[in-house]
Order: structure tokens, then C-alpha cells, then sequence
């Protein structure tokens, strides 16, 4: 395989050609946060977290998108990067419910590990217009929450591209901006098999499977609401 060698935060490294920068780090042991990018999807560079300086480029570019070149210089750590992925990640806050305590995703949520790393302990844009949509539990399995979907596109790719069911897409413009089914309609409209595949790899609780609690609540009240959700096991993106 063909090899070409750059440098990473002043160490060089030889790396295969046609990976990205972002692989290249990892491969080196060098951690640059991400939240769009999955390793079984293609990227996409939605969320501009994992954001470097390279040598020759203009401005910061996204490194999970970004192909490692003969002599590049990438700088992945710097206080201009820093400061600009704190600016997204602050950015992203600003439009996402704080109910982190009564999430079901609390302690596993990717959005709230990188606020962490990030050090943004606080909300510094506050007080603006917030997303309100309708939560989607129409289903069985899974519960949609739109209010805490950061568009970073991982269902979409996953629906689209691994399972080839292409039940979701971007919808809308701007602030309005959201992860839509076919004319907005609820899973339970559209041709959803429920695999879970979604919900496996969405970094917050957008897309959740229904969790015990609930079909717990729902046996009390209705037994024939209680139903067994079958996900079924990841493929990997060739
Ligand atoms: Fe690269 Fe989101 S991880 S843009």
C-alpha cells in the first residue's frame, strides 16, 4: 500500500494514502473530538468539531473529511482550534433542552462527553428561540425527539446507507433546519422496520428505543401495548 509521510502537532508520521486526517491522528494516538463522524459511516463533516489547522488551507478544515496529502502540517491542538470548537460545541448547547438529568441518555451521551472535554461547563448563548417539536413515540420501538437532534446525519447515513431503507433526510432551512421523515410524517407512516440501527448510533436521545420503564408503565395500564424490539446487529460500511 502506498505510504505518504506528514506532520501531526510536529511529530511525523507515515500513514497509507487516501486516508483522512482525522484517521491518520487516531492511527498516530493523537485524540481530536468528533460527533458526526462514526467509523461504520461515511463522514460527512456536519458538526465541524473535530476541526484543525493545515498547512495551506484556508481557514480551519474538518479533518474526518479531509485527505492527508505528501508534506502536509496539520496543527490539531492549538488555541485558535480550541477556541473554535468550543465556539460549535457552545453553539450546539444553545439549542438543546438542559434536561441532561432526566435524560435517558445521561452519562452516555456523546454530546454532553465532548462539552466535557471541551471544558464548557456553561451556557453562554442563552435566552433565544429554542426548537419545539412534537416527540414521535407512535411505534413500538423507538422514540424520536427532535429537540435534541444536533444534525449531526449519522441516522440518515445509517438508514440510507447501511440498511438501505432511506426512511430519513435533512428537511428545511436555517434555524428550522431538522431530520425529517417523508413529508414530516411519524415512524409509524413511513416504511421504518424498527431495526434500531438509528438509535445505535445517534449521539443523544434524538432517536432512543423505548425504554423498560415505559413498557413497564404500558403493562400496568394496557398489556397489549407490551411488545418485544428486536435490534438487529450493526453491518459494517465496506
Ligand atoms: Fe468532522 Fe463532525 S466529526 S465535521
Amino acid at each position: 500500500m502506498e505510504s505518504i509521510t506528514l506532520t501531526i502537532n510536529g511529530m511525523t508520521v507515515t500513514v497509507p494514502k487516501g486516508i483522512t486526517i482525522l484517521e491518520a491522528a487516531r492511527m498516530s494516538g493523537i485524540y481530536i473530538p468528533t460527533l458526526c463522524y462514526h467509523p461504520d459511516l461515511k463522514p460527512e463533516g456536519a458538526c465541524r468539531l473535530c476541526i484543525c489547522e493545515v498547512s495551506g488551507a484556508k481557514g480551519l478544515v474538518a479533518s474526518c473529511c479531509y485527505p492527508v496529502a505528501e508534506g502536509m502540517v496539520v496543527k490539531t491542538n492549538t488555541s485558535k482550534v480550541r477556541a473554535a470548537r468550543r465556539m460549535v460545541m457552545e453553539l450546539l448547547l444553545a439549542n438543546h433542552p438542559q434536561d441532561c438529568l432526566s435524560c435517558q441518555k445521561n452519562g452516555d451521551c456523546e454530546l454532553q462527553k465532548m462539552a466535557a472535554d471541551l471544558g464548557v461547563r456553561t451556557r453562554r448563548f442563552d435566552g433565544g428561540e429554542m426548537k419545539a417539536h412534537t416527540i414521535d413515540d407512535s411505534n413500538p420501538c423507538l422514540v424520536r425527539d427532535q429537540d435534541k437532534c444536533i444534525l449531526c446525519g449519522r441516522c440518515i447515513r445509517m438508514c440510507r446507507d447501511v440498511q438501505k431503507m432511506n426512511v430519513y433526510s435533512y428537511a428545511r432551512r436555517g434555524f428550522d433546519s431538522m431530520v425529517s421523515t417523508a413529508f414530516e410524517q411519524d415512524l409509524s407512516n413511513v416504511a421504518c422496520t424498527y431495526c434500531g440501527q438509528c438509535a445505535s448510533v445517534c449521539p443523544t436521545a434524538a432517536i432512543r428505543e423505548k425504554d423498560d420503564t415505559e413498557r413497564v408503565w404500558d403493562a400496568i395500564h394496557d398489556p397489549d401495548k407490551v411488545v418485544v424490539c428486536q435490534i438487529a446487529p450493526a453491518v459494517r460500511v465496506s
